[in-house]
């Protein structure tokens, strides 16, 4: 029953979608894109998730995080600044009382994949004692949670836990799992809804696919100014 109550949860990325062990759904890539505004047409591929399906996933992980934490001395920390658009929506569905505090780490500059983590903002609020939630983006390989977690450990919080958007399984690394994850995704770079590829694409309202071009030629990451779209008539 919870199962098909999902499904029409989710109903418009349904054709793309099941569900794994843990319940979370498990988006999956299709050979057709899906429709990708115009304007995003030439550097988009496709919409991997469309902003209502993220809409109605973010309220559900709000409500298991407000059942989980009631009577706790929440903190919620979000490594920035990928995660902006989905901590916004995230906590204005949690009606518990919170603190927020933000952590910022740096790996992904203009590139793809990896290079060495930097820690670029520290915790402004004493956690001892407090439950830590931290929210992340996207869990890919799993080095930048490992590492925050790893951090945040060390200032005594009476509880630690992970919650991320995002979380692809096939390039992981490290052996961490997060504790809510929004969607399982397949292995491509992705873009939007807060995730950036060279500080672009944060805003578009979905989850879109780049263009393989796209990273391969490094385009986007050398031009300052977005593509323009073709005039038509
Ligand atoms: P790791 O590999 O440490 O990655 O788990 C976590 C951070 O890497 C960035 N990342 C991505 N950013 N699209 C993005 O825009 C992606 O597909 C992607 N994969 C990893 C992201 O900053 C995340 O916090």
């Amino acid at each position: 029953m919870r199962r098909l109550e999902r499904t029409f949860e989710l109903w418009p990325t349904c054709l793309r979608l099941s569900f794994g062990m843990n319940n979370v759904p498990a988006i999956k890539l299709l050979p057709r894109s899906g429709s990708v505004p115009r304007i995003w047409r030439r550097e988009v591929a496709q919409i991997l998730i469309p902003k209502d399906a993220l809409a109605r996933r973010v309220r559900a992980l709000a409500r298991q995080i407000q059942r989980d934490y009631q009577d706790r001395d929440l903190v919620m920390v979000a490594v920035m600044s990928g995660t902006l658009v989905f901590l916004a929506d995230l906590i204005r569905h949690v009606t518990l009382p919170l603190r927020l505090d933000f952590i910022g780490v740096s790996s992904y500059k203009t590139r793809t994949r990896p290079g060495p983590l930097v820690f670029t903002k520290e915790l402004g609020l004493d956690v001892r004692g407090r439950d830590v939630l931290i929210v992340d983006d996207i869990l890919d390989t799993g080095q930048t949670l490992a590492r925050v977690l790893q951090r945040l450990q060390r200032l005594g919080p009476r509880s630690l836990r992970t919650c991320v958007l995002l979380e692809k399984k096939a390039r992981r690394v490290e052996s961490v799992q997060a504790d809510y994850v929004g969607f399982e995704i397949p292995d491509v770079f992705v873009v939007g809804y807060g995730l950036d590829y060279a500080e672009r694409y944060r805003h578009l309202p979905f989850v879109g696919v780049l263009r393989e071009a796209l990273l391969r030629s490094g385009a986007a990451a050398a031009s300052p100014r977005p593509v323009q779209p073709r005039k038509t008539g």
